[in-house]
């Protein structure tokens, strides 16, 4: 912390680092330091970084002033061999919903939307809460588990497939592919690991596209098939790369930050042994209990956007074309938002205005997807298991990325405690 103590000073703050080791472990002490001034420029990956909830509301929403074209891009160039690496693995994704700004991004996204319509999503609730009841009798079982790769891991996987049309076998792949874009757009790794994670970015490339080809031949009843068939109301459909950007984009956006979700609710609710409790006797808790994890711990900790001329944030004349990088975490726990913002309060009044789901045009297309697998995994594990617990001691990980957080791992258990029952 002492690092960025002159954050609040003259000169922009040096040392905030997101991705140092510290910060991944635990971001929030280094948010509430920087929030101590509106915004800075980070030297270590050449961002200016917002961090208060009225300007980052501000800027999602005024997207002439903010542009959303580097919100995919690495965040610092790739060298030469993996650009080599992606050229020569056909990657051929073009700028296309979450980088394009309005009106560009205006006509795509009615399109998606036609593709996603709210219907098409309640009409999961009977799939997401078979699913998992399944995985609980499958994977919960013996009194320990692991709740991230036992079983957040997968399920938001297979409930995005089952809309996609994306045979379940391919989980592997696709978590491997979210894996290497991880590293590769919000990450910073060293040369080696670009080229792999370029190479592995580009197969997931292919298995997106191949998708979209497969269903312009042989439609079927699932969203890409509908996709690929939209049109905007001037009769104009996708070009091909454009339907096969999309879809990239869900096969990535559509399960990681679902499964970052179920882990911090899991790794929140079971440390707080009230809050836990509560959802346990009253299910009508759990919307609350969501909303309030994503305030407190959001799985989409970050986000970008660039500046289309020289603006002026809280005081900070920030220059034109700079590259910002906007502290979701910060915002959600700015306290002339959301008093005693470091607690956890499920019952907080305006827990739902947290900014994890962004604001304005490109406000997120899958939030009502992610509620409902988060309402419905709460409900059915509390039901199962009241007495579900964290194994004690263990030291989460996390992946090195600047935007998406949940534990990469969560061990658990229940039933009588092995020391306990050692006796
Ligand atoms: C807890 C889960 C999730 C979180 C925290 C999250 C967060 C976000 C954020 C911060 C944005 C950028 C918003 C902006 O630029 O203003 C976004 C956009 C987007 N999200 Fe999500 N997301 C989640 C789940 C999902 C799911 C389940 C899907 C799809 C099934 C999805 C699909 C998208 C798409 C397509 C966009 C781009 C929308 C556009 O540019 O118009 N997200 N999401």
């Amino acid at each position: 912390m002492d690092a960025i103590a002159n954050a609040g000073g003259e000169r922009p703050a040096i040392g905030f680092d997101p991705l140092s080791a510290e910060y991944l472990a635990d971001p929030y002490p280094f948010l509430a330091a920087a929030a101590a001034k509106p915004a800075f420029y980070c030297q270590s990956i050449d961002h200016w970084v917002v961090t208060r909830y009225r300007d980052i509301r501000h800027i999602f929403r005024t997207p002439a002033l903010f542009s959303a074209a580097n919100a995919n891009s690495p965040l610092r160039p790739p060298c030469p061999m993996a650009v080599k690496a992606l050229a020569e693995g056909g990657f051929k994704s073009v700028p296309t919903l979450a980088n394009v700004d309005p009106p560009a991004h205006t006509r795509v996204r009615k399109i998606a939307n036609v593709a996603f319509t709210p219907k098409r999503v309640a009409e999961m609730e009977s799939f997401v809460r078979e699913l998992t009841v399944k995985f609980c009798d499958e994977r919960l079982r013996d009194g320990h588990a692991d709740m991230v790769r036992d079983f957040a891991w997968a399920l938001p996987a297979l409930v995005l497939f089952r809309i996609l049309g994306v045979p379940d076998v391919e989980v592997p792949r696709v978590k491997e592919g979210s894996w290497s874009r991880i590293l590769f757009i919000y990450g910073q790794p060293p040369e080696s690991e670009q080229v792999r994670a370029a190479e592995g970015l580009a197969a997931f490339w292919r298995l997106a596209e191949n998708l979209v080809r497969d269903r312009m031949t042989n439609p079927r009843q699932d969203f890409v098939s509908d996709l690929v068939k939209a049109k905007d109301s001037e009769g104009k459909g996708l070009a091909t790369e454009q339907a096969a950007t999309i879809v990239l984009n869900l096969l990535f956006a559509g399960h990681e930050t679902t499964t970052g979700l179920l882990g911090n609710a899991f790794r929140r609710l079971l440390a707080d042994r009230d809050s836990w409790q509560a959802i346990c006797r009253d299910r009508r808790l759990i919307p609350g209990a969501i909303e309030e994890i994503l305030r407190l711990d959001t799985s989409v900790i970050a986000w970008r956007r660039r500046t289309t001329q020289q603006v002026d944030i809280g005081g900070v004349a920030i220059p034109q074309e700079a590259k910002l990088l906007l502290l979701l975490g910060a915002a959600n726990r700015d306290p002339s938002v959301f008093p005693d913002p470091d607690r956890l309060d499920i019952r907080r009044a305006n827990a739902r205005e947290h900014l994890s789901f962004g604001a304005g045009p490109h406000l997120c297309l899958g939030a009502p997807l992610a509620r409902l697998q988060g309402k419905v995994v709460l409900e059915e594990v509390s039901a199962r298991l009241p007495d579900l617990r964290l194994v004690p001691g263990v030291t989460l990980e996390f992946a090195p990325n600047v935007s998406f957080r949940g534990p990469l791992s969560l061990p658990v258990e229940w039933g009588p405690s092995p020391a306990r029952s050692a006796h």
